[in-house]
């Protein structure tokens, strides 16, 4: 989540598929409550722990959206009574006075339990959240291959500095547009 190094990623990494083998969990999703806080932050910093674009700060970065109020959106997956997932989304600004737009992430699934299908959980019930809040639309830094399943896709009116045009994302919740350059929370720039 850290909007720092995006370049292209490392010759023979591992493949993406690789933990996509096991069953699929129906985990509850519910909105976290004061409880969830630490259980989030170390599902967070575990799931980023080897990611390739990571710094290691998305915990920091949820922990400073939730202080300056500004977790619009913050759900939990839970199995077993326990927390495996989590996702978040703030308001974000565009340069064109647009209204009403997200950022979605971080995102984390516990490590050994990724490939179950929680991911999926928490995306369509956070997309589901954004729309009874009357969004218009949601952006992100990630990878394609996952989030296009969702409905995201590169749009060139759409630009986040520092990240490669292919690495940002768009879903346009109603029919209004939006064009700019796009600034998440401060927050993303949390360091600890
Ligand atoms: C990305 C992440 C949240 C996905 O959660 P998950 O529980 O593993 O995902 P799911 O099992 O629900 O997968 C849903 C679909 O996405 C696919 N998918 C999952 N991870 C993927 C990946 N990294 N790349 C491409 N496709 C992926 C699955 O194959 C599945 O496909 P299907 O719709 O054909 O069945 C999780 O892997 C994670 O926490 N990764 C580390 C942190 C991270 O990268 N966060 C996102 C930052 S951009």
């Amino acid at each position: 989540m850290a909007f720092g190094h995006w370049d292209a990623p490392p010759a023979g990494g591992a493949p993406l598929t690789s933990t996509l083998n096991g069953y699929i969990m129906t985990p509850t999703i519910r909105p976290e409550t004061p409880a969830d806080t630490d259980s989030i932050e170390q599902v967070t910093r575990r799931a980023f722990l080897n990611h390739r674009f990571s710094h290691q700060t998305e915990q920091f970065i949820i922990r400073t959206l939730r202080a300056d109020d500004a977790l619009a959106v913050s759900l939990v997956a839970e199995e077993g009574g326990r927390v495996v997932g989590h996702m978040a989304l703030s308001p974000v600004t565009i340069s064109d006075g647009a209204v009403g737009w997200y950022g979605l992430g971080p995102i984390a699934v516990e490590p050994d339990l990724q490939g179950r299908g929680i991911g999926r959980a928490l995306m369509e019930a956070g997309l589901a959240e954004l729309r009874k809040l009357g969004a218009r639309g949601c952006v992100l830094a990630g990878d394609p291959a996952f989030y296009i399943r969702f409905g995201f896709a590169n749009n060139r009116d759409l630009v986040l500095e520092g990240i490669p045009q292919e690495y940002f994302l768009a879903l346009s919740l109603g029919t209004s547009s939006a064009r700019g350059t796009v600034q998440f929370h401060p927050a993303f720039q949390a360091q600890g």
